[in-house]
């Protein structure tokens, strides 16, 4: 008898799995497939960064190097190599979750699970033996798999989502990427640096959905300059292909009809909670509309028993709420205080320059109708972003316009998605913009830009 069942090895679930097994519960870890780690170790998170880097080092080496007097010619590209290198880090990570679950003494079975009633968990392996396993809780953890739109059939070659766009086999002559949200901003940066032609398709006016306005303008700014064109307020309609052309049909906000074509399609609009074949209905445990599992503040759903933490759940889908879940959920379960404060859950999005953003957007706080001042500051006012040429960008912070406390920050430019800590920190701490601004950074930093977005709250940035 387990104390506790964790459905899916995702970061939700493997981090749960662990914590349990540190405060003593009697746990095992049931995932589908060979490896664990979920989406985010194997076709998410590390891979996409893998391949952010390598084609960041191949598109600075190539083009950018020259500037700093630094000549390298004839290079070239070997996909093959930077694919190996990918798995070969996929790899190394996945294996650490092994050597974890062995240390913690957590049960790792592979095999699709699904549950047969609240204590007892069914087991396929691939070769269809079964078992079922008896438990005291349940946690679920099944993760996300890739929404779809009507008219576009991901074929797997020609027509991919973002697992079949980290593996494509030579670099698109021209990629369409559908969805100009975090997934098709990472990887079409990856396949532009590689040589791609891209052309993003965006149902919205804006890209990055519901990121803070000005920030958003700024990317598309940054990232068209890089070279990505984008069509915005556009419907696709559908998807076909035909030898190794894929044809994308969409319309304009005019409602006019146009075509493209392109060798690769890449669509992400959206992820969508996974939860298919998992016995739900044996247990009477319904989804809402669109799927996710609701829990109460404990993360137990409105079964007994029965918990559910990460892209399964509502809230930003991202690998580090679902650890910070999965965390919680294991304190919880072992009597103790888990807590997740979605206020501060940080989103980076791992482009160059990154983009970064914590807490209230400008837009949020105008329609909650909160009165709020504004601190801005470029990096081009930094002195180590101007030497590294990296000032693009700048860091922009929101504070509540009586107490000057922190309500939210947003940052696109150098070294965003490490910035942005320190306000994180700041905002559980309950700090205000001043606070941040009278702490010493040191110089040159481009840290330093985050303490004149602060001084700019109060009395003005130094160097603006
Ligand atoms: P998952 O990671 O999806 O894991 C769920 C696991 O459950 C899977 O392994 C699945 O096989 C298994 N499973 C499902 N059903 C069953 C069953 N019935 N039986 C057994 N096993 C089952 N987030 C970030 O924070 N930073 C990033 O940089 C980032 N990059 C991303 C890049 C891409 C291309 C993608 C697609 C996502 C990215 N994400 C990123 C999002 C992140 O991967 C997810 O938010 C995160 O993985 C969710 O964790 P999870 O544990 O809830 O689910
Ligand atoms: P997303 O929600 O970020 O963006 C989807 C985009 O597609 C939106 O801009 C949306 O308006 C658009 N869209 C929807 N329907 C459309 C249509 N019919 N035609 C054209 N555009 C349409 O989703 P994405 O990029 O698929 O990523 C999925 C999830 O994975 C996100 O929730 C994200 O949090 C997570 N992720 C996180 C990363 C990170 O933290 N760095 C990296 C990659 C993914």
């Amino acid at each position: 008898m387990y104390d506790l069942i964790v459905i899916g090895s995702g970061p939700g679930g493997y981090i749960a799995a662990v914590r349990a097994g540190q405060l003593g519960m009697k746990v095992a870890c049931i995932e589908k497939y060979q490896t664990y780690g979920g989406t985010c170790l194997n076709v998410g998170c590390i891979p996409s960064k893998a391949l952010l880097e390598s084609s960041d080092k191949f598109e600075q080496t190539h083009e950018l190097l020259s500037i700093h007097g630094v000549n390298v010619s004839d290079v070239k590209l070997d996909l093959n190599k930077m694919m190996e290198r990918k798995y070969g880090v996929v790899k190394q990570l996945t294996d650490g979750i092994k050597y974890l679950f062995k240390k913690y003494k957590v049960d790792g079975i592979t095999g699709f699970g699904s549950i047969v009633d609240k204590t007892h968990v069914k087991v396929t392996a691939d070769d269809g033996s079964e078992q079922v396993l008896e438990t005291k809780k349940i946690l679920i953890a099944t993760g996300s798999k890739p929404a779809s739109i009507p008219g576009v059939v991901i074929d797997k070659d020609r027509i991919v989502d973002s697992t079949g766009a980290l593996t494509f086999p030579e670099v698109p002559k021209h990629l369409i990427v559908i969805g100009a949200g975090v997934i098709g901003l990472e990887l079409g940066s990856v396949w532009r640096r590689l040589g791609s032609k891209v052309t993003v398709l965006e149902y919205m006016p804006k890209i990055l959905g519901n990121s803070d306005g000005e920030i958003a303008k700024e990317a598309k700014k940054l990232f068209g300059k890089q070279g990505i064109e984008f069509q915005l307020d556009v419907k696709v309609t559908g998807a076909s292909v035909k030898g190794k052309t894929a044809t994308v049909t969409y319309e304009d906000k005019a409602g006019a009809s146009h075509a493209i074509e392109a060798d690769r399609v890449l669509l992400c609009v959206g992820r969508k909670p996974y939860t298919a074949g998992l016995g739900l209905e044996n247990i009477g445990l319904e989804t809402d509309k669109r799927g996710f599992i609701h829990i109460d503040k404990n993360f137990e759903t409105s079964i007994k028993g029965i918990y559910a933490i990460g892209d399964a759940i509502a809230g930003p889908m991202l690998a580090h709420k679902a650890e910070d879940e999965g965390m919680a959920v294991a304190e919880v379960l072992a009597g103790k205080h888990g807590h997740v404060n979605y206020g501060v859950i940080p989103g980076v999005i791992y482009t160059h320059p990154e983009v970064a953003n914590v807490g209230a957007t400008e837009e949020s706080l105008k329609d909650q109708g909160r009165a709020y001042k504004v601190g801005k500051f470029s990096f081009m006012g930094n002195g180590r972003a101007k030497a590294v040429f990296a000032g693009d960008g700048f860091v922009k912070i929101l504070a509540d316009k009586e107490t000057d406390r922190i309500l939210g920050a947003h940052i696109i430019g150098p070294a965003a998605g490490d910035l942005i800590h320190e306000i994180c920190v700041a905002m559980e701490f309950g700090a205000s913009a001043q606070d941040l601004a009278l702490t010493c950074h040191a110089h040159p930093t481009y840290s330093e830009a985050v303490r004149e977005a602060a001084l700019a709250c109060g009395d003005g940035a130094i160097h603006a």
